[in-house]
């Protein structure tokens, strides 16, 4: 799909300007995730990232490779998958009783309790770990059980889990060999929504699957959002999944979010080079997939960022100021703008972090303008 056929196919679905004002569920406020290493060396994987999720809304986290999104996710959850990992910033979660905990902060047995009653996870790859030994029907048992929910009450409920994410009842009779990917990512699903969670978090869950298979997948998870009034984060290196899916979409690079708004916009007339070149890389149905054929360069290190923006050593508009100066996340001023997508009318919801904008410059760097 090219980006004009995948505009083409967003007509309609949402408005230019962002979705309106939802309720917060979640807002990840500066959050830094950086892990020391044995010789000193600090990679800086996630810096201060912020994003709110909106009750019953779906949030894209896109970016290639290495930009940091599972780690981002991870941290949410407080799943660690290395010890020396330090943390700075909040995550405000608003929970069923109309609490709001810091993430960052919750006990074990807090967390542990999100994570059974209101925030689902479905882990990078997690179609790959149902157990070859156990029926389906008794793995989504297993997981309800494993939550609190007694084992004669959650046999009862496996057909009508089936059954929400699109499987026939006997389905829950079959072994995990006996299903094709697409089956295996609806089990999963199922599983995540047993306990009826305020939010889930699903990182990368149609990557492998045929497009097909894909589309599916996505149009299910967003009948779930409407039946079930559940928040998703979708994590995804493939912007046509969050063209398809996604009320809005954050841009990840180099471990920072460089562009955030509603999806439809950013699809069509991005504003950051870097998602410029990111929509580039969507695969058309005539040419061959490339990873990211519109962005010379790769990904640098976390644990050696370039100074500046991160991004200046593959920018094709950088300028002398972006060696230097990081440029900050901003509100767009709405209005006709000149943006690497021509000149576009921008609405409000939109945020930037490029020198190209005046609004990403801080006020200190301003005064030598004359360097941009
Ligand atoms: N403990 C650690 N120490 C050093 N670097 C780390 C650590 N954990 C992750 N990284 C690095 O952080 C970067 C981001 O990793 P992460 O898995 O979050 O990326 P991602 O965006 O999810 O990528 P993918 O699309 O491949 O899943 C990678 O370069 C990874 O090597
Ligand atoms: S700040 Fe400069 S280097 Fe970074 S994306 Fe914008 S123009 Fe390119
Ligand atoms: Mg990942």
């Amino acid at each position: 799909m090219t980006l004009q056929e995948i505009g083409a196919s967003l007509a309609g679905s949402q408005g230019e300007a962002d979705t309106p004002a939802k309720q917060h569920l979640m807002q990840i406020r500066d959050l830094d995730i950086h892990f020391r290493s044995d010789d000193g060396g600090l990679a800086r994987v996630v810096d201060g990232a912020t994003l709110t999720v909106g009750r019953n809304e779906i949030v894209g986290i896109a970016g290639e490779s290495g930009s940091g999104k599972t780690t981002l996710v991870e941290a949410i959850l407080q799943i660690v998958r290395f010890p020396n990992r330090e943390t700075h910033g909040q995550v405000l979660f608003s929970t069923r009783a109309g609490k709001q905990v810091d993430l960052m902060q919750a006990s074990d047995r807090e967390m542990q309790r999100l994570r059974l009653d209101e925030i689902s996870y479905i882990p990078q790859g997690s179609m790959n770990s149902l157990n070859p030994v156990v029926r389906v029907g008794d793995q989504i048992v297993d997981g309800m059980v494993a939550h609190g929910t007694n084992a004669r009450q959650a046999k009862r409920r496996v057909t009508e889990l089936l059954d929400r994410v699109g499987l026939e009842p006997k389905v829950a009779r079959l072994y995990p060999h006996e299903l094709s990917g697409g089956m295996k990512q609806r089990v999963i699903i199922a599983i995540a929504i047993s306990m009826e969670p305020s939010l889930i978090i699903a990182d990368e869950p149609t990557t492998a699957l045929d497009v097909n298979v894909q589309r599916r997948i996505i149009e299910m998870l967003a009948r779930l959002r409407d039946e079930m009034k559940v928040s998703i984060v979708m994590v995804s290196h493939d912007m046509a999944v969050h063209a398809q899916l996604v009320d809005r979409v954050a841009i990840m690079y180099a471990g920072q979010i460089i562009e955030t708004g509603a999806v439809r916009p950013i699809v069509r007339t991005p504003m950051h080079p870097y998602t410029f070149g990111l929509m580039a890389a969507i695969p058309s149905i005539d040419k061959p997939r490339t990873r990211l054929d519109g962005i010379r360069g790769s990904t640098p290190s976390p644990r050696n960022w370039p100074a500046g923006c991160r991004f200046h050593n593959r920018c094709p508009n950088a300028m002398p100021i972006c060696t230097s100066v990081p440029p900050l996340l901003a509100p767009v001023t709405p209005g006709v703008r000149q943006t690497v997508s021509g000149e576009i009318e921008v609405h409000s919801g939109r945020e930037v972090a490029c020198h190209l904008y005046e609004e990403s410059t801080p006020d200190d760097a301003r005064v030598g303008e004359g360097a941009r």
